[in-house]
């Protein structure tokens, strides 16, 4: 019964953690978002006043690090893990647009990649898991099993966004989300910390044109290889 790591990195929205949450709860493997514990420590770091105008104190954001608690819970009513600070759910507001504009230089620190990318390792040494993020085949887990390199074009990710957040209610422009998820993966990518890219060993899927289960059986059939 062997288990494997199985890493998705990609761009913002282009489907990663649908395709990476499906993927665990066929093979009954354990989902990781790293996305949401970048998002965690920068909604702590908004919260503590450590960030103003996109400017983070990084300094006391550091020192701050080791007491910020980031834990994920799975809530029946939402069928779905949910990402807790400090014991307290934070899965809604760290999804929302202020968060979103100030996390990709909050994961451009150093320190507090070194922090969470010890919790994920941590988090996947029994393997038997999905992790996405933007750095997990390159850095987190060098040696997975399968790596997934997602993308599609900022369009299509745009609108997906859009939806998202006009669904939940939210007011809110698609020009304001298509320049959030430009200006993120310019900073994912230009960044000198584990910058966003492919991993050499990782396959490509750009799912700009495939339904969530044609990318799901695609995966599925890239894991049972490697079973
Ligand atoms: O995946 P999501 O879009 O929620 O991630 C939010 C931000 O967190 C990304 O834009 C990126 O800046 C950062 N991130 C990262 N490394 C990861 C996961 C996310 O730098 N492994």
């Amino acid at each position: 019964n062997k288990k494997i790591v199985i890493a998705v990195d990609g761009h913002s929205s282009c489907g990663k953690s649908t395709l990476a949450k499906a993927l665990a709860s066929r093979l009954n493997y354990a989902y990781i978002d790293t996305g949401a514990m970048y998002r965690a420590v920068t909604l702590y770091g908004l919260r503590n006043n450590l960030i103003a105008e996109g400017k983070v104190d990084e300094a006391d954001l550091t020192a701050q690090l080791h007491q910020i608690k980031i834990t994920f819970r799975y809530s029946e009513a939402a069928g779905k893990s949910e990402t807790y600070l400090n014991g307290e759910n934070v899965e809604e507001e760290i999804r929302q647009l202020p968060v979103s504009r100030s996390v990709s230089p909050v994961a451009t620190i150093g320190e507090v990649r070194k922090h969470l990318v010890a919790l994920q390792q941590e988090m996947g040494k029994n393997k038997g898991i999905v992790m996405d993020g933007r750095d997990i085949g390159t850095v987190v887990f060098p040696d997975a099993e399968l790596k997934i390199y997602m993308t599609a074009s900022p369009e299509v990710r745009a609108q997906r966004r859009y939806d998202e957040l006009k669904a939940k209610g939210e007011d809110i422009s698609f020009e304001e989300i298509k320049a959030n998820v430009i200006e993120r993966d310019y900073i994912d990518e230009n960044r000198e910390e584990s910058p966003l890219r492919q991993a050499d060993d990782a396959i490509v899927l750009d799912n700009s044109y495939f339904t969530p289960e044609e990318q799901l059986d695609w995966a599925f059939e890239k894991v049972m290889e490697r079973l």
